[in-house]
């Protein structure tokens, strides 16, 4: 794929994704429209919504499925944390239930981290449209643990969780789209990080999406003991404490690791210049310079504008939230 159309199928997916910019309540999209009670719309989504919870724990914790006729179609997705039992997979999907109904009571199209924002262990999400295999950033929602970070190791604790964070989006992209693993950043502390994308995208949309979502977790959260960025695409999550069941598959040869000095350090190119705009930082993920690269970059600039108006009061919701 060139450049070019490299940055304009990113741009094309931003306006899609837009649709929820006006949504009165985070993760509810307002432009898809409403439905009516007792349509044949809200009959079908009641439907869909009820086969989530056994489908969606059966199948490894993702499932996908759609129910109806156009114009009354229901297309729905259910996503479990990789490392979350099909149990407890079953409870968070069946109590997300509830909840997305509650935050979205009449929308054509909702998406839900649950059973709770504190705790985001699955993903519900639906709509009147196809969205499978589509790489989706919006709304991008920031939940940082309220703890800061001990200041003396703030600098072993940056270069530490890039490099952590860079080895698990590489290996979530190139493999299950779900990693996990830790690194010591002191002598007695470790980073935990884990990493995931829906199944349904390509290892590509998996790597670009993880990295904006990387770049919002160093901003939101690069100065706390934890935090997470939740995207309807992928999501990417840290904490200094051990969040998340390490007993399956949880990357291997990142222990034992030689804590990192704390001289010489040059961050990743995601995170080096912290005066560029969001907008350049993001889109950099597509790379280079030739020059129709950067002529689609300012239309996707503006765009950016508008996500990054988006993404405040998303991290302003996950905080009230949390
Ligand atoms: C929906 O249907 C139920 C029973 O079928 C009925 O009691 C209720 O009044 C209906 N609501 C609306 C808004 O039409
Ligand atoms: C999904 O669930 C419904 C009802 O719960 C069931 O009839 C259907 O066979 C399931 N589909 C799959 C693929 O498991
Ligand atoms: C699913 O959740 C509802 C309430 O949200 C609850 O009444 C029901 O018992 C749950 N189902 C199962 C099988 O746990
Ligand atoms: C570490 O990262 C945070 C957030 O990304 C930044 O604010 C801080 O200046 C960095 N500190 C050092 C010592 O690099
Ligand atoms: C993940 O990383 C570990 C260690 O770097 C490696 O052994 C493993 O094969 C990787 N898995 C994938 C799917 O890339
Ligand atoms: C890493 O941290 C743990 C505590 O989280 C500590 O027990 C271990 O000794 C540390 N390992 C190294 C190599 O510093
Ligand atoms: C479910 O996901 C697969 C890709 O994983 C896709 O090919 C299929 O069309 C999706 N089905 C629905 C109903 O969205």
């Amino acid at each position: 794929m060139s450049y070019l159309s490299f940055v304009l199928v990113i741009c094309t997916r931003i306006i899609f994704t837009l649709s929820f910019s006006t949504a009165q309540s985070i993760g509810c999209s307002a432009e898809s429209g409403e439905f009516t009670t007792n349509s044949t719309y809200s009959k079908n989504l009641d439907q869909i919504l009820s086969t989530l919870p056994s489908n969606g724990s059966q199948n490894g914790g993702f499932y996908n499925t759609t129910i109806g006729q156009d114009p009354d179609k229901v297309y729905a997705l259910a996503l479990c944390r990789g490392d979350i039992a099909p149990g407890n997979c079953f409870d968070c999907l069946n109590s997300s239930i509830e909840g997305i109904i509650k935050q979205c009571p009449s929308q054509n199209e909702a998406i839900f981290w649950g059973p709770g924002i504190s705790s985001s262990t699955c993903m519900l999400r639906y709509s009147n449209h196809y969205f499978s295999s589509v790489m989706e950033v919006i709304p991008s929602i920031s939940v940082p643990n309220p703890n800061d970070i001990i200041s003396s190791s703030q600098g072993q604790f940056n270069e530490t969780f890039h490099m952590l964070m860079e080895i698990l989006m590489k290996n979530a992209s190139s493999g299950s789209k779900f990693a996990t693993g830790n690194m010591n950043f002191t002598d007695s502390e470790k980073i935990y990080g884990l990493v995931q994308c829906t199944p349904d995208i390509s290892g590509n949309d998996c790597r670009i999406c993880l990295q904006g979502a990387m770049v919002e977790l160093s901003e939101c959260c690069g100065r706390k003991q934890g935090g997470r960025i939740l995207r309807p695409s992928c999501i990417a999550w840290f904490e200094l404490n051990l969040f998340y069941d390490s007993s399956s598959n949880e990357t291997p040869s990142l222990t034992p690791f030689d804590p990192p000095s704390t001289t010489g350090f040059a961050p990743p190119a995601a995170t080096r210049n912290k005066e560029n705009s969001r907008t350049s930082r993001t889109i950099i993920i597509a790379v280079v310079s030739t020059v129709a690269f950067f002529v689609v970059s300012i239309a996707c600039g503006i765009l950016y504008m508008k996500k990054a108006k988006l993404n405040s009061s998303a991290a302003l919701f996950g905080q009230l939230r949390s």
